[in-house]
């Protein structure tokens, strides 16, 4: 063999040894970004939600739910207090500083006694009947601050015994008609800076008021024509790709 030759293999052999690395570390980073996550908790009693009082909750903290995939939480971390378990839990709570795009699937498997959620300032892009299902117990439900545009039918459906409600300040465009009408014990519904109508109610003779409001101001021929001009732009897109086509 010359020196040339053997040069020429090791070359060779270092560039697929090389290429298998990058291959496997390829194949790690795109692992890690969309495998599912730990919440950690900070546990503790804490005060300030309305008819719900004191209550020994898991605050999240560094929680980065930027995927669909991410929102699958696979354990929760945190030292609890005293002698207290998970079953001690009644709710979840963020103050921001975090992003919560979705929201996380599974902690009903950890905390079966869950009466109050609470995610402020989180980055929430999207709620659904599914995500609340979990929760029977639900006494209160506060997203105040957050990137929410459609309340869907049903929404609620699950949560019988919630008393406290809060929208306040999200981007809602669409609020079905029919999101709140099953609740029974509602006496506080805030949904102030909510564009369609902005108010807190405080009894339920004013949540009363607010829930007319909303199936006269909120439930929207905007989303219907918002699903037209959806669907206009596919057709448009459909149309559009022969001339793209031939350009
Ligand atoms: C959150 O996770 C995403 C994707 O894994 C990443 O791109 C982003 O930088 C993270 N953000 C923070 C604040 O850690
Ligand atoms: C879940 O987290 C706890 C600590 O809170 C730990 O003891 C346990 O081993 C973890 N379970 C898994 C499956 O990672
Ligand atoms: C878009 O196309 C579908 C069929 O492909 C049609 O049923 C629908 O009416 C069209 N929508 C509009 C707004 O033209």
């Amino acid at each position: 063999m010359t020196r040339d030759f053997k040069l020429f293999r090791g070359l060779f052999l270092l560039k697929i040894v090389k290429s298998n690395c990058i291959v496997v570390l390829l194949f790690f980073a795109i692992y890690e970004s969309s495998r599912s996550a730990d919440i950690k908790c900070q546990f503790g009693d804490t005060g300030g939600f309305a008819v719900v009082g004191m209550a020994y909750l898991c605050t999240f903290y560094n929680a980065n739910i930027s995927s669909e995939e991410s929102a699958k939480i696979n354990n929760v971390t945190g030292r609890h207090e005293n002698l207290k378990t998970h079953d001690d839990v009644l709710g979840f709570y963020s103050t921001g500083n975090q992003v919560i795009n979705y929201f996380p699937q599974g902690l009903d498997k950890f905390f079966i006694n869950i009466k109050t959620i609470a995610l402020y300032s989180s980055n929430l892009k999207e709620i659904h009947q599914a995500d609340l299902k979990p929760f029977p117990k639900l006494i209160y439900l506060n997203l105040y601050a957050n990137d929410l545009e459609i309340l869907e039918e049903g929404l609620l459906d699950f949560n019988p015994d919630l008393k406290v409600v809060g929208f306040q300040q999200n981007k809602l465009f669409h609020i079905d008609s029919n999101v709140f009408d099953g609740l029974k014990k509602l006496s506080y519904l805030w949904l102030v800076h909510v564009p369609c109508i902005s108010k807190n109610a405080m009894t339920s003779i004013e949540v009363q008021a607010s829930i007319a409001t909303i199936k006269d101001k909120c439930t929207s021929s905007e989303f219907t024509s918002l699903n037209l001009k959806i669907t206009n732009l596919e057709n448009k897109s459909k149309t559009l790709s022969p001339d793209l086509l031939r350009v």
